[in-house]
């Protein structure tokens, strides 16, 4: 079918911007979102499909996106009145039940054909995986969970068996976690743990959209230990505030900066403890710091010299060379020879507030601090930057006690010096939905938010272009 679900992190919507813009500007990934849900998109590649290495280069796209958690190839598709029909909220009509069951049976049997590649006298294990078209649905909940998953589960395992498996076996997920309607799909690291890559054991998604239900198969998944490693084990850190890894890797990607990684030359002018930069060298660029706190210099340091030695690359020599002590307002006096590619940064956001300030505090402190830092910022990085060149940057959304959310104009500064802002997501690229929490508008693709549930200090993240004067 030549058609691919991948699965979306937590923030769905960065998520989809980010793999909409690497579709879109990586030469070797060519392709587009045909179709979404708040948890998974469709994906159908230019040419990607048509190479006999094609699992290769999708490992090598999982590894590069920040906010996927799963690539699985489809093999099927149900629409989504034969799912309703079968699986209602309330069933009236048995009959009915009973023949369009019997018809998603043909399309599962047929899929797990291709699912695995040999059945007959095989030992076999499954983990069917339901992905819906948003959690908070009764459906998900009342439905899928409870009717759907077992459904599967039975006759999947049935299936196998009449199709001459020696034995077929599936994942059992937490009963109360089904009963109480919040159950997650399994873990990346678990389909890692039970090796559900091999040939005779297989993760089977059922990735609902509006239009219906995808069926595929696991080929690569994120691997959170791996990312969780690097920011835990580094020497030096501090939680409160880093940057995280995923976000890194998304910041990283809409520099637009896909081919010869290597030979590109990436800058992090407020580097704190180095999350950027440490993921920047796991994607291969060549990574430029600085901060105004020396010992945050030093730290930085280590920790890329400690993340050199576990990737087993020898450090440059002069690593003080590539980390130095600068003030944002001094940056193209020091960095005044290199020319960055890109620059991705999470400047000084504000302090941690433990409770909500009030409206007057934040414009105070936006007026006094912020909106300097963001200018020289904006200033500075147009004098370091190739032309044309991106810069991925954070800015805070402060919610106050009195006044809602706070934020700076980060496009007025930005446009003052000469960037121009570049969408997140191109809504001509992507298919409209009827679910108003699916939908985008112009205005929420400008810039999008990263945060959690009640965080006073949101981050927003946004991609400016610097404007090539001279055409
Ligand atoms: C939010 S932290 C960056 C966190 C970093 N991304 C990480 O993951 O560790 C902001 C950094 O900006 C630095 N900073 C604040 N004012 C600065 C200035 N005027 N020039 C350069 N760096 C500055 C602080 O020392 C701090 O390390």
């Amino acid at each position: 079918m030549n058609r691919f679900l991948f699965v979306l992190g937590k923030n769905w919507q960065l998520s989809l911007a980010e793999l909409d813009n690497t579709l879109k500007n990586a030469p070797q990934f060519k392709g587009r979102i045909t179709d979404y849900s708040a948890n998974i998109a469709i994906v159908e590649f230019e040419d990607l499909h048509t190479d006999r290495l094609y699992a290769n280069k999708l490992m090598e796209l999982q590894y590069i996106l920040g906010g996927c958690q799963k690539i699985a190839e489809i093999h099927d598709f149900i629409d989504i009145q034969t799912v309703h029909f079968a699986f209602p909220l309330q069933i009236e009509k048995y009959k009915q039940v009973d023949i369009k069951r019997k018809e998603i049976l043909k399309v599962i049997n047929s899929s797990l054909k291709k699912v695995f590649p040999s059945i007959r006298r095989e030992s076999l294990f499954f983990a069917v995986s339901i992905y819906p078209n948003l959690y908070d649905d009764n459906y998900y909940s009342d439905v899928l969970l409870k009717h759907f998953l077992p459904f599967l589960n039975k006759e999947i395992m049935t299936l196998l068996k009449e199709n001459g498996a020696k034995k077929s076996l599936y994942y059992k997920y937490p009963q109360e976690n089904i009963d109480a309607g919040n159950l997650n799909p399994i873990f990346p690291h678990h389909v890692i743990t039970y090796g559900l890559f091999n040939r005779d054991r297989a993760e089977i998604i059922f990735g609902f959209t509006e239009e219906g239900c995808y069926i595929a198969r696991t080929l690569t998944c994120d691997d959170p230990n791996f990312k969780k490693r690097i920011d835990e084990e580094r020497p030096f850190k501090e939680f409160k505030s880093a940057t995280s890894p995923k976000l890194s890797l998304i910041m990283l990607n809409f520099l637009n900066l896909f081919e010869q990684r290597e030979r590109k030359k990436i800058l992090d002018p407020f580097v704190g403890h180095g999350t950027i930069l440490m993921f920047a060298l796991i994607e291969d660029f060549q990574i430029f710091g600085s901060d105004i706190d020396e010992t945050k210099v030093k730290n930085t340091e280590r920790n890329i010299s400690w993340l050199l030695n576990e990737l087993e690359e020898e450090a440059p020599y002069m690593i003080n060379e590539i980390i130095k002590k600068v003030d944002i307002n001094q940056l193209s006096s020091v960095f005044n020879d290199e020319k960055f590619d890109g620059i991705c940064t999470e400047p000084e956001l504000g302090p941690f507030y433990k409770q909500k300030p009030y409206y007057t505090e934040v414009v105070d402190l936006i007026e006094s601090k912020l909106n300097p830092l963001f200018k020289a910022t904006f200033r500075e990085s147009f004098k370091v930057l190739t032309p044309k060149g991106r810069i991925s940057i954070i800015a805070p959304v402060i919610g106050t006690i009195d006044g809602g959310d706070v934020q700076l104009n980060v496009e007025q500064i930005a446009n003052f010096y000469k960037f121009k802002l570049i969408p997140m997501l191109d809504l001509n690229r992507i298919v409209n939905k009827s679910n108003r929490k699916l939908q985008f508008k112009q205005g929420h693709v400008r810039a999008i938010l990263d945060a959690k549930k009640n965080q006073i200090v949101k981050r927003k993240l946004y991609v400016f272009e610097k404007i090539d004067e001279s055409s």
